[in-house]
């Protein structure tokens, strides 16, 4: 019989582990948040299903039945910001540990939940792992952290949970280089002295599967190796085409949300996961 895994939340990252593990032979079960997305939901899993977490009516028994879920849920509408946040990895995330917690069956599950990188927020540039403590001071990363820690809680012998904490993303659809390379010879707000995590979409696919395969559980950063500043890697792609470099702020603007760190995957990869982008700047490795 085949193995069922659900995908709370089939965006732009859920809709690529999606039709991966269906591949692979799983039975997929989908979720959106609304029924403007199901049509193509149906194309894409066995099973399209409505889930609003956090709506006092949601029906989680999506959940029923499943042997891997992978939570990839976040807020898709611009409108105030924090509350969309608060909306998604505040209440949707917690009333889904709930409905976890409540599931009738008691049957093995693996979940995975995708968190981000972000949550390091200002390390000075320093080597940061998964015992680097996050830095709270950002109210969003506290948030973020807070909903990490729910899921982590679920942990029990028969519901295995590990987080994978992303760089920002990059792969089809979303072409950072040539976003980067857009702001060629304009000045951009940002601090250029601070480094970024990335991370290829494939990889996220590839690091979810490898999750499921081991039973991964606590957290594991899902991260490429590219450790730049914005200014070095906006330089190396502005070079690369013969661009002039983009100019970049060298303070932190007041209030912004900073994220400086050197992120690294060293864990991960002990475990035996290898990525097949090891940067932006480098060709995806052979199968
Ligand atoms: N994008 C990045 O660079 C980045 C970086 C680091 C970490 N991450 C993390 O990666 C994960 C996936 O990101 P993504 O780029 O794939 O996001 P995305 O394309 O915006 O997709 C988010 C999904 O979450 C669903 N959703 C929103 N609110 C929900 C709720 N209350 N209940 C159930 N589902 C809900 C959305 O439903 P609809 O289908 O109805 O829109 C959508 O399917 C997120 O956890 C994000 O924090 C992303």
């Amino acid at each position: 019989m085949a193995k069922r895994f659900g995908v709370v939340g089939c965006g732009y990252v859920g809709t690529a582990v999606a039709l991966h593990l269906r591949q692979q032979g799983y039975e997929l079960t989908g979720t959106t948040t609304g029924p403007s997305r199901l049509a193509e939901l149906c194309d894409l899993v066995d099973h399209p299903r409505i889930l609003c977490a956090g709506d006092p009516g949601a029906d989680f028994s999506v959940l029923d039945d499943l042997d891997g879920l992978l939570i990839s849920m976040a807020p898709t509408t611009a409108n105030n910001k924090e509350d969309q946040y608060r909306a998604v990895y505040g209440e949707a995330v917690t009333a889904l540990v709930e409905a976890l917690r409540r599931r009738p069956r008691e049957q093995a599950l693996h979940v995975s939940y995708l968190s981000s990188a972000g949550i390091y927020g200002d390390q000075s540039g320093a080597i940061t792992t998964e015992q680097s403590p996050p830095d709270l001071s950002n109210t969003t990363n506290a948030l973020l952290v807070q909903a990490e820690n729910a899921v982590l809680d679920l942990n029990t012998p028969m519901i295995q949970t590990c987080v994978l904490r992303l760089g920002g993303i990059y792969g089809p659809g979303n072409d950072i280089p040539s976003f980067i390379r857009s702001a060629s010879g304009q000045p951009v707000a940002k601090n250029g002295n601070h480094i970024n995590a990335w991370v290829h979409l494939d990889d996220i696919v590839r690091g979810v599967d490898f999750a499921l395969q081991l039973r991964l559980q606590g957290i594991y950063n899902l991260v490429d190796d590219l450790q730049l500043t914005r200014r070095e890697l906006s330089n190396a792609l502005c070079d690369d085409e013969g661009l002039p470099p983009v100019i970049w702020e060298n303070h932190d603007r007041p209030g912004a949300r900073v994220f400086n760190a050197r992120v690294s995957n060293a864990r991960l990869l002990q475990m035996g996961f290898s990525l097949r982008t090891r940067s932006m700047l480098e060709p995806v490795a052979a199968c």
